[in-house]
C-alpha cells in the first residue's frame, strides 16, 4: 500500500467529468487500497480517485459508522429526499470549511470491487459524504455550491 498525493483545488484533474470505471483490473484494486491508506491517513471520511489524480468514477468513504470502508465504483444517486444544511470540508481544500444543503436522505448503486451491483441507503454524515464524493465525480468542490465558507486552522 501506498500514501498517495492529494491533489488541491486549482488542479485541473479536480474539474474534470470523471470516466467510468469499465473492469475493476489489479491495478485499480491497487488504487482503491491506495485510496483508503490515503483517506485514513489524513483523517478525512471519503477520498474521489480524481482527488488522487485518476479520473475515474471511484471513490472511497469511511463515516466511522456501522457500515465501515465503502468503495463505490460507477456509483450512481437513484433517490434523494428530504434536504438538510451541514458543515463540510475537503482534503483537496485544507482548512477551508463551509455550509452545503443536501439532500437528507439517499440510495445509491454501484459496483463493489467484485463487479458485483450493490444497493445502500443512507442518511446523516454518510449521505453528506456519499453526495460530496460523488460531486468530485463531476469536477464539483463544495466550495463551489457552498451557502456560507470559513477558515478554520
Ligand atoms: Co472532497
Amino acid at each position: 500500500m501506498a500514501i498517495l498525493e492529494i491533489k488541491k483545488a486549482g488542479d485541473p484533474v479536480l474539474k474534470k467529468h470523471c470516466e467510468p470505471v469499465e473492469r475493476v483490473n489489479k491495478k485499480l484494486k491497487q488504487l482503491l487500497d491506495d485510496m483508503a491508506e490515503t483517506m485514513y491517513k489524513s483523517d478525512g471520511v471519503g477520498l474521489a480517485a480524481p482527488q488522487v489524480g485518476v479520473p475515474l468514477r471511484m471513490v472511497v468513504i469511511d463515516c466511522q459508522d456501522e457500515t465501515g470502508l465503502i468503495e463505490l465504483i460507477n456509483p450512481v444517486i437513484t433517490y434523494r429526499e428530504g434536504e438538510m444544511e451541514g458543515s463540510e470540508g475537503c482534503l483537496s481544500v485544507p482548512g477551508i470549511y463551509g455550509d452545503v444543503m443536501r439532500a437528507a436522505k439517499v440510495k445509491v448503486e454501484y459496483l463493489n470491487r467484485r463487479g458485483k451491483v450493490q444497493h445502500l441507503t443512507a442518511t446523516g454524515l454518510l449521505s453528506r459524504c456519499i453526495q460530496h464524493e460523488l460531486d468530485h465525480l463531476e469536477g464539483q468542490l463544495f466550495i463551489d455550491i457552498a451557502t456560507s465558507l470559513r477558515k478554520e486552522d
